[in-house]
């Protein structure tokens, strides 16, 4: 596996593979790999020639008081990992190389920045968007992964590569889940044992919102309000938001017609813990 740490060294690997005419595959990551992780990485690897996988904690997508000092690093163990996967080259800036001191630029998608998420988290999805396409610029993928874990940040980067015309495929990777049905994060490492075992209550009330859609309820307000009461039987858990929503414009619905997907977002103390699920109506 090939490692760039320099801007210039990652351009010119992108445009040596280019000119060979390999198609190049690409999943942007904050690094602490996990199973998630490296399930996108299967899916570049089958989607491309050369498969590059970025490490970089994106300091402008955290809020004052957010865990970007905290935030688990471990790139020894991630760089074994991506080499026994067969990711081909690593892209592991350091925070100097991508935001020299006279940075300014912000990219922002509108709308879609400020809801959900955004609303929490102010400058989030402007961070995510700034960075990703900086790494498009860089890295000149044909074809990027994304997990839909982080849904709302996969629906924005999509409206990011309409909008501005990117030449770049995005491709959505499953959620891959512990036995227990917690969705796998690089922040489940913040949980205590206690937490730990309480936030399986993501898991188990997206299913009880399917299975409330199954026996013919359409009302998301009533769907809404049963997760919600479900999740807040568990001590330790704080929600954010439960939301019903349109799974490509992320609009809240007041039915469920056809297609939609349940967000939620839900602390366990240091933990901010986020869940979704496609709403099966058929
Ligand atoms: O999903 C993430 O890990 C990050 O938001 C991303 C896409 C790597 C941008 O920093």
């Amino acid at each position: 596996m090939r490692i760039a740490t320099r801007v210039d060294e990652m351009k010119s690997i992108a445009k040596e593979y280019r000119k060979k005419g390999k198609r190049i595959s690409f999943v942007p990551t904050m690094g602490y790999l996990h199973e998630g992780h490296l399930s996108l990485v299967d899916i570049a690897r089958k989607d491309g020639d050369i498969c590059v996988v970025s490490i970089f904690v994106n300091p402008i997508q955290f809020g004052p008081g957010e865990d970007y000092e905290r935030y688990p690093r471990d790139v020894e163990r991630d760089e074994r990992l991506l080499e026994q996967r067969g990711c081909d080259v690593l892209f592991y800036p350091s925070a100097s190389e991508m935001y020299p001191e006279d940075f300014l630029t912000r990219v922002r998608v509108e709308k879609l920045s400020s809801i959900l998420c955004g609303k929490s988290r102010p400058g989030h999805f402007e961070g995510v968007t700034t960075v990703v396409l900086k790494l498009f610029n860089i890295v000149k993928p044909h074809v990027a992964v994304f997990g839909e874990k982080d849904y709302q940040q996969l629906v924005i980067i999509k409206r990011m590569v309409r909008d501005l015309n990117l030449d770049v495929e995005i491709v959505a990777g499953e959620i891959i889940r512990e036995k227990d049905g917690l969705a796998m994060s690089s922040r489940n490492v913040y949980l205590d044992p206690v937490e730990r075992k309480q936030a399986t209550c993501l898991f188990r009330s997206m299913l009880l919102a399917q299975d409330m859609v199954k026996a013919g309820i359409r009302d998301t307000k009533t769907i809404v309000e049963a997760v919600g009461g479900f999740i807040k039987k568990f001590d330790r858990a704080r929600i954010d938001y439960v939301k019903i929503v349109h799974p490509d414009t992320l609009e809240e619905l007041e039915e469920i017609h056809d297609r939609a997907r349940i967000l939620l977002a839900v602390y366990f103390g240091k933990a901010r813990l986020i869940d979704n699920m496609e709403i099966d109506v058929s």
